[in-house]
């Protein structure tokens, strides 16, 4: 029977990474978190994450008990050698993520798992970083990560299928819902949420619609819970506009980005990190 992993490792602390850990914890699994930036500032991310989900009734050990399974270290030298898990949260850098999947590598037993949650680079790439790249994928969480119902299961070209059965098993202990892609540019989440930003940011170019209009026919007309021009102001018109350079590239003519897109990127009305971007905030 599958059971949650005893033994977990988090490597990156920031906003993923503490999410993730957090959802481990909070149904019984040990869980270390390496960190090279402010420790004290993750675990104050930890328990105000923590704080949340009590106050929402979803956190039945309470905080001090689950503040208690996750330790924080500096190094990934620091992890335990007997972790079951390891999920590489670090910034979407490639370079940087090879040298803490291999430096992972050299720490850990050889029957561990390890997970990548790059939102949008190959696992198979990154997977020439391992001896052994059975054992690796992606699981690419959703932020807030204690909140998001879906985690998205990347199966590399090497992914052993007991690794992606295992991974499998463990999001539904989590209470959350897996699906399993194969590893393709922008998986299945990013494809479509993508694309359906850039075609809403097309009809405004157009003249269709305006901004308004068109999240309401997309929230309206096909329950979506927020339409695609607030969701692209809420990720940053920056980013999708990063992630569009890299899908048409990969993808073709198809994700070429709005100039609509462009312009307003170069104007740094980027979303409402800034406080203007299809809307005002
Ligand atoms: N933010 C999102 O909405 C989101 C959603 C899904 C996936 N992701 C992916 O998750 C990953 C992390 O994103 P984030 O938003 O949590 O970034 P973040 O910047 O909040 O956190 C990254 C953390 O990693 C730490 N770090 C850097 N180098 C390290 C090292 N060598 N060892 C240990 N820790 C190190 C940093 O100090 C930082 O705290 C990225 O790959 C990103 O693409 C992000």
């Amino acid at each position: 029977m599958t059971q949650l992993p005893g033994r977990v490792a988090v490597v990156g602390g920031g906003r993923m990474g503490i999410g993730i850990a957090h959802s481990f914890a909070g149904p019984g699994s040990t869980v270390t978190v390496s960190e090279t930036g402010d420790l004290d500032a993750a675990r104050k991310r930890l328990e105000d994450s923590l704080t949340r989900a009590a106050e929402r009734g979803k956190l039945p050990d309470g905080v001090d008990v689950v503040a208690g399974r996750v330790t924080f270290v500096g190094a990934i030298a620091d992890l335990p050698s007997d972790v079951e898990l390891v999920v590489e949260a670090v910034p979407e850098i490639p370079a940087l993520k090879l040298e803490v999947l291999a430096a992972v590598e050299d720490v850990i037993t050889e029957d561990a798992i390890i997970a990548t949650n790059t939102s949008s680079l190959s696992p198979t790439e990154l997977a020439v970083a391992l001896d052994n790249p059975a054992r690796f994928l992606g699981m690419h969480f959703f932020n807030p990560v204690p909140a998001s119902q879906l985690v998205e299961i990347v199966r590399a070209e090497g992914s052993s299928e007991s690794v992606v059965n295992e991974v499998v098993g463990w999001v539904e202990l989590l209470g959350k819902t897996p699906i399993v892609v194969r590893d393709s540019p922008g998986f299945a989440t990013s494809r479509l949420g993508v694309m359906l930003g850039l075609e809403a940011i097309r009809m405004l170019e157009e003249g269709v619609a305006d901004a308004e209009s068109i999240d309401r026919a997309m929230e309206l007309g096909y329950r979506h819970p927020m339409g695609p021009l607030r969701s692209t102001d809420l990720v940053g018109l920056d980013i999708r506009l990063a992630v569009a350079d890299y899908l048409h590239g990969r993808l073709g003519e198809r994700f070429n980005p709005p100039q609509l897109l462009r312009d307003k990127v170069a104007a740094g009305e980027v979303g409402r990190k800034v406080g203007k971007g299809f809307y005002d905030w």
